[in-house]
């Protein structure tokens, strides 16, 4: 990956990092949370009847920190993923994300927290299939009213090895390649939070391990919460904290490593 990444440069630091009036932690420190949900509780209504998705799930996660959500298909890791993106609409219970309480905020409003806070990495890629790998990079900078969009994609291709696929159409893409371009599109805007779901699960494992690489440097680079939905265990060892999903509940969570963050008084 090129060193340069220049994309990211001081011009582009405008999004908060400082939560520092969220969860002091001992002095001279704080464990930020960036993400607090708080006994939520997700039910769906199917054919069957009532399914009860999420369970009682209470969570902080602190900025900063790199956490995979694992456990058995079915577990509730996708809608507990969706729900903190706010694209599934808890049952019960609170969700503030980057110090927003989210919970009672309709579509436009999301939509808007979503485009600024979070970057999404899905499995199935979900490009535009109609834009180039550049337009689709670009995509979400000129929503933003980002100038130099065109500029700022191109040199994210070039930062995930992709310069030489700009105008090509994803249907003309490999699997790792679009899954690359969707990795551009989702850090383009410098997110706080990225959330990925199985974002190798559709890749070889030499192409799965490429991507693993660029998420992971890209996310340090702008130093951002990275959730991780993985079926891949050495994927969940390469990260902070490992929730175990079970049966909609939290089975486990396993903090490896704490995120603490200096203060600067
Ligand atoms: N719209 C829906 N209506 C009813 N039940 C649903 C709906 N969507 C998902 N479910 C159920 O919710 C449960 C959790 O689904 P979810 O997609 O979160 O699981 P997962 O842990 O991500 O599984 P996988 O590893 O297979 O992706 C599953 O039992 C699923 O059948
Ligand atoms: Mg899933």
């Amino acid at each position: 990956m090129s060193a340069a990444l220049v994309s990211f440069g001081p011009n582009r630091q405008r999004h908060r990092r400082d939560n520092t009036h969220l969860g002091k932690g001992t002095a001279g420190t704080v464990a930020d949370s960036i993400i607090r949900l708080q006994d939520i509780g997700l039910t769906l209504t199917s054919r069957a009847g009532a399914v009860e998705i999420l369970r009682d799930v209470s969570l902080q996660i602190t900025a900063g920190q790199s956490t995979a959500i694992v456990g058995p298909s079915g577990s509730g890791k996708t809608s507990l993923l969706m729900v903190m993106a706010g694209l599934e609409k808890a049952t019960r219970g609170t969700i503030e994300i980057n110090g927003h309480d989210i919970t009672g905020l309709g579509e436009d409003d999301l939509a808007v927290l979503r485009g600024r806070d979070i970057g999404i990495v899905f499995q199935s890629f979900h490009l535009v299939p109609t834009m180039t790998a550049l337009e689709n990079v670009a995509l979400p900078l000129e929503l933003a009213g980002i100038e130099g969009a065109f500029e700022t994609a191109r040199q994210l291709l070039n930062d995930v090895g992709l310069s030489s696929r700009i105008d090509h159409f994803p249907a003309e893409l490999s699997g790792g390649e679009q899954q690359r371009v969707a990795i551009a599109r989702a850090l383009s805007r410098r997110p706080p939070i990225i959330l990925a779901d199985e974002p190798t699960g559709n890749l070889d494992g030499k192409t799965g391990n490429q991507i693993v690489d660029i998420l992971f440097g890209l996310r340090e680079r702008i130093n951002a919460t990275l959730i991780l939905v993985t079926h891949d265990e050495r994927l969940a060892a390469m990260t902070d904290r490992v929730i175990r999903m079970s049966d909609g509940r939290v089975g486990s969570d396993d903090i490896k490593r704490p995120t603490m963050r200096a203060v600067t008084p």
